[in-house]
């Protein structure tokens, strides 16, 4: 599973949703490129439109109009078939809801990336125990995910991304609703991935010390996206 990473690009990307109380336009003709090894950050007020940004990035959306490009080839020419697989193989996605799976336990819940990735279950097993200890998680093997504490079923769900070695992980959010130290130790499981080879990550978040730590901010306002210098100034 080692690879050289991917490129992935937005190309005149704009998603609006339909139904209820009207239509409503949450990304407008938006451009971005992602190349392998970057470490950028999405940030923009609540409803700003950074989780259907990220869905778009990692193919679990499509866009109303526009391009989605990984390493050029336009996911809206893939079948769902090819859409799957690589999202499989390439893409770690931690949800914002974290979306572990209630009736497997830890260790299963990890196990599931792997066996999906043809994996055999001797070397997934192995595996799993070893990026468990890594993260200081290994006594929790064998819960359910509501038998653990915010934070742990956050990491958890930041390690399931990771722990088939994709070559870019998007996190939304992933250190909400957690206390400085530990979303210290989430982010720094995802920096450790991600500082590897020519891995990309892109994580969506509210908090100014994540901003501080990645190589490129995007905001999302009015619809449209904006790269932030580090001094904190839009252009
Ligand atoms: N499936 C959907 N159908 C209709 N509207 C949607 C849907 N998903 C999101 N929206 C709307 O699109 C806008 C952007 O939502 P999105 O979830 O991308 O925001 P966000 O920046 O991630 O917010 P938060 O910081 O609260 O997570 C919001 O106004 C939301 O209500
Ligand atoms: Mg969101």
């Amino acid at each position: 599973m080692t690879r050289r990473g991917v490129d992935l690009a937005l190309r005149a990307v704009s998603k609006r949703y339909s139904g209820g109380a009207g239509t409503g336009i949450v990304l407008d003709d938006i451009d971005l490129r992602v190349s392998a090894g970057d470490y950028v950050v999405v940030i923009g007020r609540s409803g700003s439109g950074k989780s259907t940004l990220l869905n778009l990035l990692g193919g679990l959306d499509r866009p109303s109009s526009g391009a989605v490009l990984v390493d050029e080839r336009n996911l809206g020419a893939m079948s769902e078939r090819e859409l799957a697989t690589l999202r499989r193989c390439q893409i770690g996605f931690v949800f914002q809801a974290f979306n572990l799976i209630p009736t497997l336990t830890v260790e299963e819940n990890l196990l599931v990336p792997l066996q999906l990735n043809g994996v055999d279950r001797r070397a997934a097993s192995a595996r799993v125990g070893r990026v468990l200890h890594d993260a200081g998680m290994a006594g929790l093997q064998a819960r359910f995910p509501e038998e653990l504490s915010g934070g742990e079923q956050q990491r958890v769900a930041v390690l399931r991304a990771i722990v088939h070695e994709p070559d870019v992980v998007i996190a939304d959010e992933p250190t909400g609703n957690l206390d400085l130290a530990t979303a210290r130790q989430t982010l720094e499981l995802l920096e450790s991935f991600a500082g590897k080879a020519d891995r990309s990550l892109v994580m969506a978040t509210h908090s100014q010390e994540v901003m501080g730590r990645a190589r490129r901010v995007l905001e999302i306002r009015a619809g449209r996206l904006y790269e932030v210098d580090t001094r904190g100034q839009s252009r």
